[in-house]
């Protein structure tokens, strides 16, 4: 099938939101809405994408700018008619049909299937389509009127009468027309209740004119639901968060219990299992066979496989290899790297380190800006102490090397190759290898001391 051209209206500030940012840079599961939209144009191959900007269109331009897209700026806000004509010059023939699908920023749920499966419905009437769906609560919809299977009118929600009101059949805001048809567009009149040119009106010009207007009938409301406050916001964090996990025990993912979010960019390998609260969020991947929760906290982290994630940690730009152990309560903050059997303890914090083959850090202490070697014992309490005020500097711990318990170090300096600090010591010098470091005030004992005291 030849592929249409795709204009995704997007230049609405979004009044009902209440917000300073732009309604279509609102967040679904950690994207903003805009994105779902153009990755489901792409998914149809369309001979062009136009997206119409306005509000803040710097801003969602500056969002979109990797995306191959061609903007067409709606300087005023005049409505859904006046946008897509905003966009008509920037429309080519495409693929020679000259169709032009119309998708609308904030109806971001909408799967790639449902739209094919409307450009075919629609290749096979011609003239205008609109997608319509069924809700309970029509509030704020354009309700649509039908006669037979030719859509009469589509009144919308602030023009709609008390009989007009109680329709359930609404415009979705997805349609389809031929680029031909456009020029029409500029018969609407803004005489309703809002003032604005509504793309909607196209349904009665175009029938007086023998042009048909068909609905197609969408099942699942919940895929086109639209955007304009705060709880419709919600209401599609909550669809789109469970088609998300639904994906990815599809694919394999055992995910037990409440609270589990994972946003939309996330990748999961098979057999891992995550436990109840855990956030999975940016652009973080999860090996296979890994264990994660309950109630942990991971962004933007690569996990190899096998990894165990124990309870309330927080993990943020960390990349790990196979069989890496953290927690429970352990956090770990950009950039650090994790090589293969590394075991990070209870309250450790590593901040832009590197920690290489089977370490351990097991518990209370700082790791920052450190670069740790193979088989490195860190004794509870550790402190790398990397700031001196103004510059941060690094400590770096050679292979085998055994740190006591309670021990500073004082940045920059190197601990040697097979190197023991003695509990307690405060670490100026760099450490030859194979010494023994320690700097603590040497035990003397009073003797009777008690016995005085009384
Ligand atoms: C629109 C439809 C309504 C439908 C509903 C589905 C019209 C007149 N009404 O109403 O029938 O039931 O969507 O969710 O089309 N936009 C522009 N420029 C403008 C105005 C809007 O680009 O001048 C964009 C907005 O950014 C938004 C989209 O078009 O992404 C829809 O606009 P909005 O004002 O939200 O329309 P609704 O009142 O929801
Ligand atoms: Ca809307």
């Amino acid at each position: 099938m030849s592929q249409p051209n795709i204009v995704i209206l997007a230049a609405g500030k979004g009044k009902r939101m209440h917000s300073k940012r732009p309604k279509v840079l609102h967040e679904i599961m950690g994207k903003p809405m805009i994105e779902y939209v153009v990755e489901g144009a792409k998914e149809l191959s369309p001979s062009k994408i136009v997206v119409v900007t306005g509000h803040e269109k710097e801003l969602v331009e500056e969002r979109l700018k990797e995306a191959g897209l061609s903007f067409a700026a709606q300087e005023e806000q005049k409505g859904t008619a006046h946008a897509l004509l905003t966009a008509e010059p920037m429309i080519g023939d495409g693929d020679g049909t000259g169709d032009v699908l119309v998708l609308y920023g904030d109806v971001p749920l909408a799967r790639a299937e449902t739209l094919r499966a409307f450009v075919a419905f629609f290749r096979r009437s011609e003239g205008v389509a609109f997608m319509t769906t069924a809700v309970s609560d029509p509030t704020g919809y354009g309700r649509v009127i039908m006669d037979g299977e030719e859509i009469r009118d589509i009144v919308e929600d602030a023009d709609a009468d008390a009989s007009q009101k109680k329709i359930r059949e609404i415009n979705t805001g997805i349609c389809m027309l031929r680029k031909g048809i456009l020029p029409l567009l500029k018969e609407i009149r803004a005489d309703n209740a809002k003032g604005e040119y509504y793309l909607t009106d196209i349904c009665k010009i175009a029938r007086v004119r023998g042009i048909s207007v068909k609905g197609y009938h969408h099942d699942d409301a919940r895929e086109v639901l639209g955007i304009n406050t705060r709880k419709d916001l919600s209401e599609a964090n909550r669809i789109m968060r469970e088609r998300i996990l639904e994906q990815h025990m599809d694919q394999g993912v055992t995910l037990l219990g409440e609270g589990i979010y994972i946003e939309s960019d996330v990748k999961i390998g098979t057999d891992t299992v995550i436990f109840p609260f855990s956030f999975l969020r940016g652009k973080t991947i999860v090996g296979e066979g890994a264990t994660i929760g309950p109630h942990v906290v991971i962004n933007d982290s690569v996990l190899g496989d096998n990894v165990t994630i124990e309870p309330f940690c927080s993990l943020d730009g960390l990349t790990t290899e196979a069989g890496v152990k953290i927690g429970p309560f352990s956090r770990i903050r950009p950039t650090t790297m994790l090589k293969e059997g590394v075991k990070i303890g209870n309250f450790v914090e590593v901040k832009n380190s590197v920690i290489m083959e089977n370490s351990k850090a097991n518990h209370l202490s700082y790791l920052g800006d450190a670069d740790i070697g193979k088989e490195v014992n860190i004794g509870a309490g550790t402190i790398t102490c990397n700031y001196d005020g103004r510059k941060k500097y690094r400590t770096i711990i050679e292979d085998g090397v055994f740190v006591g318990s309670n021990t500073e170090l004082v940045a920059p300096v190197r601990v040697g190759k097979d190197a023991t600090i003695g509990a307690g010591s405060t670490i100026t010098q760099d450490v030859p290898d194979g010494a023994l470091a320690v700097s603590r005030v040497k035990q003397k004992h009073i003797e009777g001391y008690a016995r005085r005291k009384k």
